[in-house]
């Protein structure tokens, strides 16, 4: 018995040894550079995952290493300038880390996570109709309802003087709007002012959680993904007393499509808009303000576009913020500079491989696109790409930096809600800057959050002013 387990134990520790071995030595991206434990495991990146900051990890990374970083045994991230090009107009397959998406157990792809481009794409026909940006702005009076709420708030606010979490707040105000559009039903945050039963608590742990378990799908399928829990019952059910809203849409192609769409692609659909739509938007509107604050001279000048146009609606419409020209300067800005998906997005290279600058990664290697990384390349976006300055989205070079510009992804993995982002976004920036000051209780204080897949923004407390021009 002894000497069986021995010889257990020596094979084990044999075959691990010819595992580094091979990954350092004879892997064919061995010279890939890159810090030195990513090339053995995965376990580099996860640590920096848990750590909550992957976007500037991996950035810092980049500026270490280059264009090319190995960051997993067989992953590399792509910091060159053709990457989002190459890899994400290239309908390459997306990695196996999606898989994770799989809802409600691990038997039933949904548009996030399949992999295969082509069924995706056949998927992703089902769920569009209720995203096009003429359905969404069906329901710009409902959003209008619930921003009237968070304004309640901030008045609230600027009348006693207290300090506001602007963070808990956006992230009541986005909930709220994803529910009443997706199902003609807030979830009822901004009505209490406060995080029912812990929910938006609890996706901060879910989304570090998908984050990670990605990696290692089989122990998700184990806990949680499984038959046993599908059972126990959690799906979507249309509002009889809704709108044409956008679950409408979807319940819609499904009668009109039997047998090619099934029921489980819309409560997948609910779930990942649910997931997808909220703190994406609520870190983005916190961005802005927290930028703004720290550049009076861009607010200025925000607010005087804003006034010279005399908006006078208490919430300012989305055909109205599109015409300001530099408000939507300011919000591309905040979107490039505090991107709020943080982890890369991975594809793998095809047959016959994928050549990117002087590097050719053969098939079956991870390429990851990190929109950080993108994002705020001194090579792309010039010296000041680590500065906040909406000029740069005024001036000749737009039509350049616009194919740099991946907030939302490119390609067919794009997101499928930008439309609805752009409607918040362009909306609640307008109404809170011209209608209120924002000033840190603590000046020096910088923008917490925590980084995973995406990110969740805590920008520090502010007192509230109501502006003289404000409605
Ligand atoms: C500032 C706002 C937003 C940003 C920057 C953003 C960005 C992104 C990105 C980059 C992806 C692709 C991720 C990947 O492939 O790894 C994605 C996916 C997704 N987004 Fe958004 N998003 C935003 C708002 C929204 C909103 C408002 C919705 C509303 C429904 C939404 C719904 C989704 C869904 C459902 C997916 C999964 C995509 C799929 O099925 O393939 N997003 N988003």
């Amino acid at each position: 018995m002894p000497a069986l387990f021995v010889t257990a134990v020596g094979g084990f520790v044999a075959l691990g040894v010819f595992v580094v071995m091979y990954r350092v030595y004879l892997s064919p991206l061995r010279h890939i550079p890159g810090p030195g434990p990513a090339a053995v495991t995965r376990f580099w990146y996860v640590r920096r995952l848990l750590k909550g900051k992957i976007n500037v990890d991996i950035l810092a990374a980049h500026d270490q290493y280059g264009h090319f970083v190995r960051i997993a045994p067989n992953e590399v991230s792509v910091g060159h300038p053709d990457g989002p090009k190459k890899i994400l107009l290239a309908t390459l397959h997306k990695a196996e880390w999606y898989k994770i998406a799989t809802f409600p157990d691990g038997r039933f792809f949904n548009t996030f996570a399949e992999t295969n481009p082509k069924t995706k794409m056949e998927l992703t026909r089902h769920i569009a109709p209720g995203y096009t940006m003429t359905n969404l702005l069906q329901a710009e009076q409902a959003i209008d309802s619930n921003i009237a709420l968070l304004l309640d708030w901030l008045d609230r606010f600027a009348n006693s003087g207290h300090p506001i979490k602007l963070g808990d707040y956006l992230r009541y105000a986005t909930n709220d709007i994803v529910g009443d559009v997706l199902f003609s039903r807030p979830f009822g945050f901004l009505k209490k002012g406060a995080d029912i039963d812990g929910c938006l608590a609890n996706n901060e742990v879910q989304i570090a959680y998908v984050s990670v378990m990605g990696f290692f799908r089989w122990v998700h399928v184990l806990l949680l993904a499984n038959p046993v829990v599908t059972w126990l019952g959690m799906t979507a059910k249309k509002n009889p007393d809704g709108r044409y809203d956008v679950s409408a849409h979807w319940f819609r192609m499904l009668a009109e499509n039997p047998g090619r769409m099934q029921r489980h692609e819309i409560d997948s659909a609910a779930f990942n808009a649910i997931s997808a739509a909220t703190d994406t938007v609520a870190a983005t509107i916190q961005a802005f303000m927290y930028f703004l604050v720290r550049h009076p001279e861009f607010r200025v000048r925000v607010q005087a576009e804003i006034a010279a146009a005399g908006l006078e609606d208490r919430v300012v419409s989305y055909a109205d913020a599109q015409g300001l020209r530099f408000l939507q300067a300011c919000i591309k800005e905040s979107l490039r500079l505090f991107g709020p998906v943080t982890m890369g997005f991975p594809r793998v290279a095809p047959k016959d491989g994928i050549t990117i600058g002087d590097q050719t990664f053969p098939e079956g290697t991870i390429l990851s696109v990190h929109p950080w990384v993108i994002h705020l390349s001194k090579e792309i976006w010039g010296e000041d790409a680590r500065e906040f300055n909406p000029d740069r989205w005024m001036g000749d070079d737009v039509a350049r930096l616009e194919k740099h510009f991946i907030p939302f992804s490119l390609g067919y993995g794009s997101c499928p809600g930008q439309n609805l982002g752009r409607i918040e976004l362009s909306k609640l920036c307008a109404t809170l800057i011209r209608s209120y000051d924002f000033r840190q209780v603590e000046p020096e204080q910088e923008m917490q959050y925590e980084a995973y897949f995406g990110l969740t923004a805590h920008m520090p407390a502010c007192y509230v002013m109501r502006q003289r021009m404000g409605v």
